[in-house]
C-alpha cells in the first residue's frame, strides 16, 4: 500500500512549516526524504508533529542534515553521544540560547542545523523565534549589498555563551576562546541564495575595523534583521521535532516562562563535508 503523502502547512511569509504525516521513528523512503529536504531548504525551519522518538531515531533523522557534533561543553543524554538536554527548571531564571544567534559560527566550519525535540513545554511561553537571513539580504539596498559584499566579520565566543554553558553544565570555565572570520555576505551552499551572515551574539567587529567603528553598523544590521516581517515564531507542543537551517537563519529562545519547566532534547549538526542527502 502506498504511504500517505506528508502534509505541509506554511507558518509565515518569512518561512517555517509544520509537517504532519511523517513518522520520524521509521526510516524514510526516498520520496519522503526528498520532500522533507526540499521543504527544509524552502522554509528554513520545519516542525514535525506527534513524534515518538528514541535518541537513536532522533540522531538518524538529524544526521541527514549535517555532520555529527559531540557538544564540547554539554553532557549528552543517556543513549546518544550527540543529543543533549536543555532543561530550565522552575527555580532557574536564566535560559539557554536567549538572544539572536546561530550556533558555532566562531568555528571555521560552523553549524549547519539545530534540532530540538520538545519533551516538556510550559502551557504558554518558551517559544523560539527565528530570522530568515536570506530574506533579510534580499531586502537590503543595492548600495548596502555592495558595501557589505566587500566585508568580513570576526566571529568570537561571547561572554553570554560562556554564561549559558556555565548554567547548563553547572561547571564554570569550560568554554575555550575561539574566533574565526567569515564573509558578511555568504552564499548558501545548497540553495545558492545570498545570506546576511552577521551573528549578533558572536560578532563584535568587522575585519580591519575597530569594535567602536563596527558597532553602529552591527547595531543597524541587528535591528534591520529583527524586523517582524523577517521573523518566524514557533509555539512548541510536546512531541514536536523542530529542525532549522543555521546557514540562513538566526534564532532566540524566549525567556518568558519563569517558574515553569521546559525540557528540550537538542542536537547541533555541522556543515557537512560530504554531499547532503
Ligand atoms: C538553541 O538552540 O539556541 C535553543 C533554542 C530553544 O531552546 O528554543
Amino acid at each position: 500500500m502506498a504511504r500517505a503523502k506528508p502534509e505541509l502547512t506554511p507558518l509565515s511569509g518569512a518561512g517555517g512549516a509544520e509537517i504532519r504525516g511523517v513518522d520520524l521513528s521509521q526510516e524514510m523512503d526516498n520520496e519522503t526524504a526528498e520532500f522533507v529536504h526540499k521543504a527544509y531548504l524552502d522554509h528554513v525551519a520545519l516542525f514535525f508533529q506527534d513524534q515518538h522518538l528514541t535518541p537513536q531515531a532522533q540522531e538518524r533523522f538529524v544526521l541527514r542534515f549535517g555532520d555529527p557534533l559531540v557538544h564540547p561543553y554539554l553532557k549528552p543524554i543517556e543513549g546518544s553521544p550527540y543529543v543533549h538536554e536543555l532543561r530550565k527548571t522552575p527555580e532557574q531564571t536564566v535560559n539557554f540560547g536567549n538572544g539572536w544567534h546561530a550556533d558555532f559560527t566562531f568555528l571555521e566550519k560552523p553549524s549547519a542545523a539545530n534540532a530540538l525535540y520538545a519533551r516538556t513545554i510550559p502551557d504558554f511561553g518558551g517559544d523560539t523565534v527565528f530570522i530568515n537571513t536570506a530574506m533579510a539580504y534580499d531586502y537590503l539596498s543595492e548600495g548596502m549589498k555592495r558595501m557589505l559584499g566587500g566585508m568580513n566579520a570576526v566571529h568570537r565566543v561571547h561572554p553570554r555563551y560562556v554564561t549559558d554553558v556555565d548554567v547548563m553544565s553547572n561547571q564554570k570555565g569550560k568554554v575555550r576562546e575561539e574566533q574565526t572570520i567569515h564573509p558578511v555576505i555568504r552564499t548558501h551552499p545548497e540553495t545558492g541564495r545570498k545570506v546576511l551572515y552577521i551573528n549578533p551574539s558572536f560578532v563584535p567587529q568587522f575585519e580591519d575595523m575597530t569594535e567602536a567603528e563596527s558597532r553602529p553598523i552591527l547595531d543597524y544590521l541587528t535591528n534591520y534583521m529583527a524586523q517582524p516581517e523577517f521573523q518566524i515564531r514557533y509555539r512548541w507542543k510536546p512531541d514536536v521535532l523542530g529542525i532549522w537551517d543555521n546557514r540562513c537563519s538566526l534564532h532566540s529562545a524566549l525567556n518568558d516562562y519563569q517558574g515553569k519547566l521546559r525540557v528540550m532534547h537538542r542536537m547541533v549538526v555541522m556543515e557537512p563535508t560530504r554531499p547532503v542527502q
